[in-house]
């Protein structure tokens, strides 16, 4: 129902106000407040973010709402608070630093909340609602879309916090996943607004499953996209602050199409001098090639990948899941089937 929709919207937006307010005013914020300015987190950023501070207290929204005569039915269904045994509600976010999660228009419709400390878990996130769709959401696209369409181009990250330190760096193109996978309904998101995606996710083993991951998912979507590498063990945050906006820069200068990306990350885990290493790759990448959709630039990477595994374009070809299977003439096969349009989420 369209009102009461409206209705979650208003609860979000007390909610947002109440932390927002208790961040920048309240005494037992203190260490929040110290926390983001280690953090080299700026009044301005933080307005724009709309960060908050959840007090350690079990009732400090619950009341609030109360007072307000909010429904706390909607309110437990939004995550925000959750009902006691004998009764009444306590808060969900306790003693935590608070993301407000907006949609498109920058209507709050979740929060992230991390801890202060090195406690776990370090971050929990609103649940799934009538207003919140994680599958269709990406953290920090209602500060970025006026900068997606300019450019083009929208940079992917992981987290609440690279999202921050990139916007403070003045690179503004900048959405994030914030822990979950990328989803087909996020592709069709950043499609409103740019024509490709750089995937910059955190240096370490977890951000390169993701990219391998997010890549696939690009391929399948036939939307192009570059992956930028960090030093190992960074993440953007820690990148930006450490090196500076122009060393970051350069590093998005540097990104490779993701093909390049699969390709060479494929050859640095495995021996292609040997005959199960070569076999290995091109198990890997013939299914992925099938995908490409544009003809030149999967005759390029073929040919590519063939020679400097010092094989036969044919037998690549002729790998398992490749595009060829017995077919005599591979490379003018028409682009792999597509997914229907409109069979993924729905729309927001
Ligand atoms: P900082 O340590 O504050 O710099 O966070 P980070 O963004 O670098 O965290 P990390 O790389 O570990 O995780 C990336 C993103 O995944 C975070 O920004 C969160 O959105 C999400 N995430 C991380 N840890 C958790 C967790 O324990 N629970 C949930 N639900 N999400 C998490
Ligand atoms: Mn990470
Ligand atoms: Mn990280
Ligand atoms: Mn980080
Ligand atoms: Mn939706």
């Amino acid at each position: 129902r369209q009102d009461e929709r409206e209705e979650l919207y208003g609860i979000m937006d007390l909610a947002a106000r109440l932390y927002r307010e208790s961040l920048e005013r309240s005494e037992e914020a203190g260490t929040a407040r110290r926390y983001l300015e280690a953090r080299g987190v700026d009044r301005e950023t933080s307005e724009a973010y709309r960060l908050g501070f959840a007090p350690d207290r079990w009732d400090y929204l619950s009341r609030h709402l109360q007072h307000r005569k909010v429904s706390m039915e909607l309110a437990e269904r939004l995550g925000l608070v959750r009902r006691r045994e004998g009764g009444g509600y306590f808060d969900i976010f306790r003693n935590r630093l608070l993301f407000a999660i907006a949609d498109i228009h920058g209507r709050t419709i979740g929060f992230g909340g991390r801890v202060l400390d090195d406690s776990l878990p370090k971050y929990i996130n609103s649940p799934e609602s009538p207003i919140y769709h994680k599958s269709d959401v990406l953290f920090g696209v209602h500060l970025a879309k006026g900068a997606l369409r300019e450019q083009g181009s929208a940079i992917v990250v992981e987290g609440y916090f690279d999202h921050l330190a990139l916007y403070q760096a003045g690179v503004r193109n900048v959405v994030a996943t914030c822990g979950t996978a990328l989803t087909e309904g996020h592709v069709k998101l950043l499609r409103r607004y740019a024509g490709k995606a750089y995937t910059l996710f955190d240096a370490d083993s977890a951000g390169r499953k993701a990219t391998v991951r997010a890549i696939d998912l690009f391929l399948a979507e036939n939307f192009p996209a570059h992956v930028v590498e960090l030093t190992q063990g960074e993440d953007p945050d820690s990148f930006v602050k450490k090196e500076g906006a122009d060393a970051f820069r350069a590093r998005l200068a540097k990104a490779r199409p993701a093909f390049d990306f699969l390709f060479r990350d494929l050859l640095g885990q495995v021996n292609a001098g040997t005959v199960e290493g070569k076999v290995k790759v091109a198990d890997e990448l013939a299914p992925r090639l099938a995908k490409l959709v544009n003809p030149i630039e999967r005759e390029l990477y073929v040919k590519e990948i063939a020679r400097v595994l010092g094989i036969d374009v044919r037998s690549l070809l002729r790998t398992p899941g490749g595009t060829a299977g017995a077919r005599p003439a591979p490379l003018l096969r028409p682009p792999a089937e597509r997914r229907p349009r409109g069979a993924g989420p729905e729309e927001m």
